[in-house]
């Protein structure tokens, strides 16, 4: 590639203050340093977890930044001691990775690792090391990803090479949404055949999640949203109830609780809400019910009586629904390819990167559940 070893100048929406639209800028992106690979960003969704970046986190240190991490594309360069990819190949970039060498890392029960965690978890919630400037000022990558740029570099730990077909603007939906509310489903709350589920939030996340309550055989998957126009999905998802929380005078958990003779077996928190969360808790059945937090959040307490507990209950976290990204993410994209994953659901407008904030726009006001970007022609 003739743009090897050199400094790419490319377009991205950069967020330069929180509260503020992106803008779209010409940014500097540096070549690859060792064991980094730079990558032509085909197509990006949008997250919630943008958008909680931008509006909900405070936190106003983590700026001027690029956010995105549901993205694909093509690897431009890869820099020294890369030997896993080469130009062209197709790929993901992932925001959730292993270090391979960590305590979390060596534990086959979890996908978690402590330096993933700690770019995720710090008030910055990316990478202070970064390879993007723009009018001289250095810009931060977003978990290391920043899909909202034409080109991005990582390191190779946390990117995973995918098949040669694989339809970019589709599988980037595998960098995030889908993995994470699928697999919250099936790898974490392990919902079991025949089992009555409720999902909270029906975004891309929660609209993943009801897919593998479905996948594992639940009878029942009750869908909870206070906009009423998302249930319409829902049902095509495998949805068989809607309740709107609004509509009812008494608590949502009661309401299933009633609904479902002492409430569900498991439920899936996807709208980051700490109310949502304990209500997700009250609501699965005394004795072995699992209620399993998906929706981000780190300013806000969640609290519960802990006899809500102490009766059976169990409350847990997933991220990235448990997946390992680099060996689960191309099965997945090779299970898309062949019929077995329907992604388009998911997809109800595609834009231009230049329309960036209309994206933003349609994601605060309920209207959309997946917009895909084209980030590069
Ligand atoms: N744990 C992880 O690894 C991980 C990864 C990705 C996203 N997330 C989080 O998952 C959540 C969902 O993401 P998304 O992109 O699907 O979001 P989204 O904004 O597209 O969807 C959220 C849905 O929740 C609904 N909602 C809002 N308040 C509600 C309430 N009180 N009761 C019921 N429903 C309510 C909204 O109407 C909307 O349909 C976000 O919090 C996001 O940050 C977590
Ligand atoms: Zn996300
Ligand atoms: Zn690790």
């Amino acid at each position: 590639m003739a743009t090897a070893g050199k400094v790419i100048k490319c377009k991205a929406a950069v967020a330069w203050e929180p509260n503020k639209p992106l803008v779209i800028e010409e940014i500097e992106v540096a070549p690859p340093q060792k064991n980094e690979i730079r990558i032509k960003v085909a197509a990006s969704g949008m997250c919630h977890s943008d958008l909680y970046y931008l509006f909900e986190a405070k936190n106003s240190a983590g700026f001027p930044i690029v956010l995105g991490h549901e993205g694909a594309g093509v690897v431009e360069s890869v820099g020294p001691g890369v030997t896993e990819f080469k130009p062209g190949d197709k790929v993901i970039p992932l925001g959730a990775y292993r270090c391979g060498e960590c305590r979390l890392c060596k534990n086959p029960e979890t996908n978690m690792c402590e330096k993933c965690w700690s770019n995720i978890e710090s008030a910055q919630m990316s990478s202070s090391d970064t390879r993007f400037s723009c009018r001289g000022k250095p810009v931060l990558q977003f978990v290391g990803t920043s899909t909202f740029s034409e080109y991005t570099v990582l390191n190779q730990i946390a990117v995973t090479k995918i098949h040669p077909d694989a339809r970019l603007d589709r599988v980037c939906l595998f960098a995030c949404s889908f993995c994470t509310g699928y697999g919250a489903a099936v790898n974490t709350a392990k919902v079991q055949p025949g089992s009555v589920c409720a999902v909270f939030g029906m975004g891309a996340v929660g609209l993943a999640a009801v897919m593998g309550c479905k996948s594992a055989g639940a009878s029942r998957i009750i869908a909870v949203d206070i906009n009423e126009e998302k249930f319409e999905k829902a049902k095509i998802f495998g949805a068989t109830d809607f309740v709107n929380p609004k509509a009812h005078q008494k608590p949502i958990s009661e309401v299933l609780i009633e609904m479902t003779n002492g409430g569900v077996d498991y439920s899936l928190e996807c709208v980051g809400d700490v109310t949502v969360m304990r209500s997700a808790l009250e609501s699965v059945v005394k004795g072995w019910g699992v209620a399993v937090i998906v929706g981000w959040n780190n300013v806000e307490d969640v609290s519960t009586r802990p006899v809500q507990l102490i009766a059976g209950r169990t409350l847990k976290g997933s991220m990235f629904g448990g997946y390992i990204g680099k060996e689960s993410i191309p099965k997945l994209v090779l299970d898309h390819m062949a019929g077995r994953l329907n992604l388009d659901e998911f997809v109800t407008h595609t834009v231009k990167m230049d329309k960036i904030n209309d994206v933003v726009e349609l994601m605060k006001k309920g209207k959309c559940i997946r917009a895909i970007i084209n980030i590069s022609k």
